[in-house]
């Protein structure tokens, strides 16, 4: 298939590492010249350490890299494809003008998919002409080693392209997990009120973060606390879903902790800062 991979950062270089592992002809689209060669670069290094762990032999790295292209010019690079994942900075703006875009500019089956963690797989769909083609393609950092794909389907979402995408992550050694459009899906819903949760403990004095982690680590089998777990996310990003999830719901239960509003303000924003509720 001929996917086009939208933003070079985080996930978006893992999700065309995969992408172009499995055999797929990737283009990886970034506006930004030094991200996309820094993501390229990310996928290059990635793959040296598959084949270090002598889970990739040096000819299918050589493969993957040759079915890699990049580009900064976006309607240039989805005249061909088949899929689109977009996978940009999370703002509503940036996406909203990005799947315009695309709809105007890639093959009417084209199938478009978002890796949103937080906005509306509906309110993107109807950004677009085509919201039967519209759905949720969410994974996990790090791409090439998490399992699921959480694959959201918009209130337009026909069962086609389910079908489709839900076949194309088995075929990427993927577990896709169907969740309907929901603010924070299942994953984030169900993740980020804890992390709020023991956030909430720290700030009460009922437990230092160290305290908290181990707590969750040793009593429930968690491979990382949730204060460790949300350093690496970035705190920033913990704090934007909970206020997406406080407001769309409406509901006081999902309020963000006062002390992560203001890590955030500080700068303190986790490992990416080199401070959060630990130091890196
Ligand atoms: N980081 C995570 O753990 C994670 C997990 C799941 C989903 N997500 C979602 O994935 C998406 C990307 O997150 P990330 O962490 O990779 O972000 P990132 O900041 O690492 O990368 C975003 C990239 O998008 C590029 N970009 C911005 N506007 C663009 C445009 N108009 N056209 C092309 N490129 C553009 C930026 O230059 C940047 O390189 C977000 O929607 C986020 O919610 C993130």
């Amino acid at each position: 298939m001929r996917v086009t991979v939208l933003g070079a950062g985080t996930m978006g270089n893992g999700i065309a590492h995969v992408f172009a592992q499995h055999g797929h002809d990737v283009t990886l689209v970034d506006l930004n010249e030094a991200a996309l060669e820094r993501g390229l670069a990310t996928v290059a290094k990635n793959l040296d350490r598959q084949v270090a762990k002598g889970t990739l032999s040096d000819d299918d790295k050589a493969a993957t890299l040759a079915r890699l292209a990049a580009s900064t010019d976006l309607a240039a690079s989805v005249q061909q494809a088949e899929l689109v994942v977009e996978a940009v900075s999370e703002r509503t703006e940036v996406k909203a003008e990005i799947f315009k875009t695309l709809d105007a500019h890639a093959p009417a089956a084209c199938i478009l998919a978002s890796n949103t963690s937080s906005i509306s797989i509906t309110w993107i769909a109807a950004q677009t002409k085509r919201p039967e083609q519209v759905i949720g393609m969410h994974f996990f950092n790090p791409v090439p080693v998490m399992k699921l794909v959480e694959v959201v389907r918009g209130l337009a979402t026909s069962d086609e392209t389910y079908a489709t995408v839900k076949a194309l992550s088995e075929e990427l050694g993927k577990t896709p997990v169907e969740v309907n459009d929901a603010p924070g899906f299942v994953s984030n819903r169900v993740l980020m009120p804890m992390i709020n949760e023991a956030v909430f403990c720290v700030h009460e004095g009922v437990a230092t973060p160290e305290a908290v982690d181990e707590v969750m680590r040793l009593g429930m089998a968690h491979p990382m606390g949730p204060l460790q777990l949300a350093d690496f996310i970035g705190l920033d990003v913990c704090l934007s879903i909970l206020n997406v999830l406080h407001t769309e719901f409406g509901d006081p239960k999902y309020r963000p902790c006062p002390l992560l509003k203001q890590m955030v303000t500080a700068g303190r924003l986790g490992r990416k800062s080199g401070q959060g509720f630990y130091a890196y």
